[in-house]
């Protein structure tokens, strides 16, 4: 029973309790609209508006607690003063939440009279970046800020390539503050506005239309229009009318005229002057609250019939629409956790600063840094998606639709996050991350179009390119003139042709005039004529003009149409190889000094193998001597007549043979070259050889090789400029020591077409810098890119190579020129082989004493068994002790020569020089009774 009483106790104050929390929560609220009501963004935003406070106060009564959003409208106009005087009348009444302004030019106001009133507004269509600012702490949009469109414009114009956009916009602050985030947004790719056409915002049809004719002058195609609607489809009108929605121009719209182009009010004039548009309009995922929506919303617009209001909503409407439920929300939380809403009046401001005036006396909300928080603190899945804003009070989450105005409506083409960047997936699907390749679908582009425009033309009100060509005293194959048949300079040459061929590949005509640059005497700088580039007296230079880094930083270079390096010329050393030593010169002195020592050395080992066996090699010292040289070096034309018999002769023979068959070879092929190939040997062998010597060397005045060499450390008074091919010659015929140069540095081109004509010099060493020649335009300029794809289709079809052939072909000398690195055979090349004969001859010397000294053992060890008597044994044993080597040696020395060859030596010797030959017989340990064949010596 107790327990009965206690919990009907605990009902009664939980009931009560709520009751009580009931009792709090006001009546009513009231909420401010500011909105341009007679423009169609305003009415279609208040029908929106409506929508959602029918949700709240009856749909969804409860949300509330049945406090009802008491709505307050007042009329901005698209006017600062008016939404200015509007909102004080709202903010007199004492809302405590204001939807709107609908324009960031309101807002701009109206966010100032906000931070002081502390009362949140919550704009669904001011996009002006700067409104992020922390100076509008109670300025809060669901709009996306411009700052994020312009990003996902400037993805679009980086997936196509351009370079150069002109912006055209309002000039108030929307118009203003979004291009400037704009040109931020292009820098990061590269890209930059090159012409600002700012409206007046009460610029009339007259004026849109002289401005767009003052643009459609300028080479740039790319157009950004970031206006307001209805400025912006008067602006495509008479566009349309100046046919400047032909094919090769761009229109890329920003969502508040993107959002008027799939409605069906649209008139279909600007139906036709908007075809191949494309722009960017907020991304709203598709969800069931989406859908509920849209068929209200339809159903509405029936009912309202041929009002302002189309079956087709656009994001800032769903964004009025969720601006309410977010006011709904932030409120509720609010009368949660700290009751009623209370209004002060500013004492210290109006004392201080604002006098009487009706502006001073506005109410501040006090709690409104607390209702501030509950709508930072607010998120929930709208209309529009998520709701939910950065501390900044801009939507956390900005994704865009990428549109292309094709037939009666807009087709997406892609989406924009910053995260993704550009892409065809659908942000929040599987496949929505960046990846590097930023692309877009197929977009119809003005004039029906489906090649992407280049985004430039030649400007139509431009005077022709005037064009500088050096004019040089020499080097006409590579720019020259002739008088045409009206006494007019006709341009031609290698650079001129490829320039007019490439320009033929233009898909637009370029208008020129070339202008020589020079008096043709003496080469002109080619600095400074890049330098008039620069200047502005010249559009583009063309001719042989290097690419260089210093150039390059200055003028914008085509692609290289021929690839440039630098050489050296010099004369070939003609008659180096006629003098009597040249036979020498195949080999380096050591290879000749250790030949030579492997010659005696091979024939003291062939000495050492064979004269004990072998007669040929025995005789008297200085026969032996004289047979071992005559042998030894007779191997050299393999013409040796003495028999070699024992076989480790054989084997130091047979290596050595091979050895000489090698180096004979080698000397022969090396005598062959020197005479012939390296006859033409250069005198300078390359670059370093030349800075290191002191010898005039000889360069293209007027060219970057004088600027080139000085950095190289060489002394400018070593440096002799040339200016004609013809002087070329001169100069490297005089030579250094009769005033001419010892050397030319010049590039590539040029050298072949010097050395076509001329077969005494010749290019000595490598090329060694690489580069190229190109035609120079203005910084930043379009000719310059498109002349450079033109340049890469010449290269690709082989109409380059041909008019390189037809100006440049020759070369003849060219074969010639073969550069050997190294005169002489070394050493290093041979050791190998050294090694081999050497290592082989002491093997079998070693093999063969080693077997000598065993055989030498055996015959002793039978001598004493033999001869035992104790006196011999004595004697003996005195006599080995002291000379067991001598009698080795004598041993070695003894000849074996076998009796039959012996014999046959005898009777080929007999009558003449045999004596020494019965001597050595008559030594031999078989004849003289083996006891004492020592001592018998
Ligand atoms: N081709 C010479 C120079 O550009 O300096």
């Amino acid at each position: 029973m107790g327990a009965v009483v206690f919990r009907l106790a605990l009902l009664l104050v939980v009931v009560l309790g709520s009751l009580s929390d009931l009792a709090e929560w006001p009546a009513s609220v009231k909420i401010g609209t500011l909105l341009a009501l007679n423009s169609t963004a305003g009415h279609t935003g208040m029908v929106a508006i409506q929508m959602a406070v029918e949700d709240i106060n009856i749909r969804n009564s409860s949300f509330l607690n049945g406090t009802k959003l008491e709505i307050i409208t007042a009329n901005s106009n698209c006017s600062a003063f008016q939404g200015a005087a509007s909102a004080m009348r709202l903010f007199e009444q004492n809302v405590v939440a204001i939807a709107g302004p609908q324009a960031s030019v309101v807002a701009h106001f109206v966010a100032h009279m906000a931070a002081a009133t502390q009362v949140p507004l919550v704009s669904a269509s001011a996009t002006d970046p700067t409104l992020s600012e922390y100076q509008f702490p109670f300025f809060l949009r669901l709009a996306r800020s411009d700052r994020m469109q312009m990003e996902a414009v400037a993805g679009i114009i980086s997936v196509y390539g351009w370079r150069e956009v002109v912006a055209i916009y309002s000039d108030d602050d929307y118009g203003t503050n979004g291009i400037d985030t704009l040109g931020d947004a292009l820098v990061g790719f590269g890209a930059s506005i090159v012409f600002k056409a700012a409206l007046d915002p009460a610029i009339d049809r007259t004026g849109i239309s002289k401005i767009l004719a003052g643009v459609a002058q300028m080479g740039t195609r790319i157009f950004v229009v970031h206006l307001q609607p209805a400025m912006g489809l008067t602006l495509f009108s008479e566009a349309y009318l100046l046919r400047m929605l032909d094919k090769g121009y761009v229109w890329i719209a920003t969502e508040a005229i993107i959002s008027t182009l799939d409605t069906i009010y649209l008139d279909s004039n600007y139906v036709q002057a908007t075809q191949g548009v494309i722009g960017t309009r907020s991304y709203v995922p598709k969800s069931p609250q989406l859908e509920a929506f849209a068929t209200r919303w339809k159903k509405i617009a029936e009912e309202e019939g041929s009002g302002l209001i189309y079956s087709q909503y656009n994001a800032y409407d769903l964004y009025a629409y969720d601006s309410i439920w977010m006011i709904a929300y932030a409120v509720r939380k609010f009368l949660l956790n700290r009751g009623n809403f209370s209004f002060v009046s500013p004492t210290g401001f109006q004392a201080n600063s604002g006098g009487g005036s009706d502006l001073a006396k506005l109410k501040i909300l006090l709690e409104g840094q607390a209702l501030l928080e509950d709508f930072l603190e607010t998120s929930f899945e709208g209309v529009s998606g998520l709701v939910q804003l950065d501390k900044r009070g801009d939507p956390s989450d900005s994704a865009f639709q990428i549109v292309n105005m094709v037939g009666k409506g807009l087709r997406t083409v892609g989406y924009w996050t910053n995260a993704t960047g550009c892409s065809t997936v659908e942000p929040g699907t599987n496949g929505s991350i960046k990846s590097d390749e930023q692309k877009l679908e197929d977009v119809i582009w003005p004039g029906g179009a489906v090649r992407v425009p280049r985004g430039w033309m030649v400007p139509k009100n431009g005077r022709p390119l005037v064009i500088g060509v050096p004019n040089k005293q020499g080097y006409k194959e590579f720019v020259d003139t002739a008088l045409g048949p009206d006494n007019a300079t006709v341009f031609h040459g290698f650079c001129i042709d490829v320039f007019q061929a490439a320009l033929s590949y233009l898909p637009y005509t370029v208008p020129y005039s070339f202008q020589l640059y020079g008096n043709g005497t003496s080469t002109p700088s080619y600095d400074e004529l890049v330098q008039k580039v620069v200047n502005k007296e010249y559009d583009a230079v063309v001719g042989d003009i290097t690419i260089t880094t210093k150039r390059a930083k200055i003028v914008d270079f085509t692609q290289p149409y021929t690839t440039s390096g630098l050489v050296v010329v010099v004369p070939l050393k003609k008659g180096a190889t006629n003098h009597a030593w040249a036979f020498m010169r195949p080999f380096t002195p050591a290879m000749w000094f250790t030949t030579g020592a492997f010659f005696l050395f091979t024939g003291v080992v062939m000495w050492l193998l064979e004269h004990k066996k072998n007669r040929d090699f025995r005789g008297r010292p200085k026969k032996q001597v004289v047979t071992t040289l005559w042998f030894s070096f007779s191997t050299l034309f393999f013409a040796q007549r003495e028999d070699v018999k024992s076989t480790l002769g054989r084997a130091v023979l047979i290596i050595w043979l091979f050895v000489v068959l090698i180096i004979n070879s080698s000397y022969t092929a090396s005598l062959t070259s020197i005479l012939t190939v390296q006859q033409l040997m250069p005198t300078i062998q390359n670059i370093a050889g030349l800075v290191a010597s002191n010898v005039p060397i000889g360069y293209q005045a007027g060219s970057f090789v004088e600027e080139y060499l000085l950095q190289l450390n060489v002394p400018r008074d070593r440096l002799v400029p040339l200016d004609s091919l013809s002087a070329y010659t001169a100069a490297l015929q005089k030579g250094p020591k009769s005033g001419g140069v010892g050397a030319i540095v010049d590039e590539l081109p040029y050298v072949q077409l010097f050395l076509s004509s001329e077969c005494d010099f010749t290019i000595a060493g490598q090329q060694f810098t690489k580069s190229g020649w190109g035609f120079a335009f203005q910084k930043g300029s379009q000719l310059a890119i498109d002349m450079s794809t033109a340049i890469l289709t010449l290269a690709e079809n082989g109409e380059l190579q041909r008019i390189h052939d037809t100006w440049l072909n020759g070369y003849d000398c060219g074969s010639q020129k073969v550069q050997i690195d190294s005169n002489e055979l070394g050493l290093g090349t041979f050791w190998g082989l050294f090694l081999i004969t050497g290592t082989a001859s002491i093997i079998c010397l070693f093999v063969y004493y080693t077997k000598m000294l065993l055989r030498y053992r055996r015959i002793l060890k039978a001598q004493k068994e033999e001869c035992s008597s104790p006196d011999n044994s004595i004697q003996d044993n005195s006599r080995r002790s002291s000379s067991f080597l001598r009698s080795f040696v004598t041993y070695v020395e003894e000849s074996e020569v076998p009796k039959k060859h012996r014999n046959s030596s005898l009777k080929k010797k007999e009558g003449g020089g045999t004596g020494s030959s019965r001597r050595e017989e008559d030594r031999s340990p078989d004849n003289n009774g083996g006891c004492s064949s020592s001592e018998a010596t």
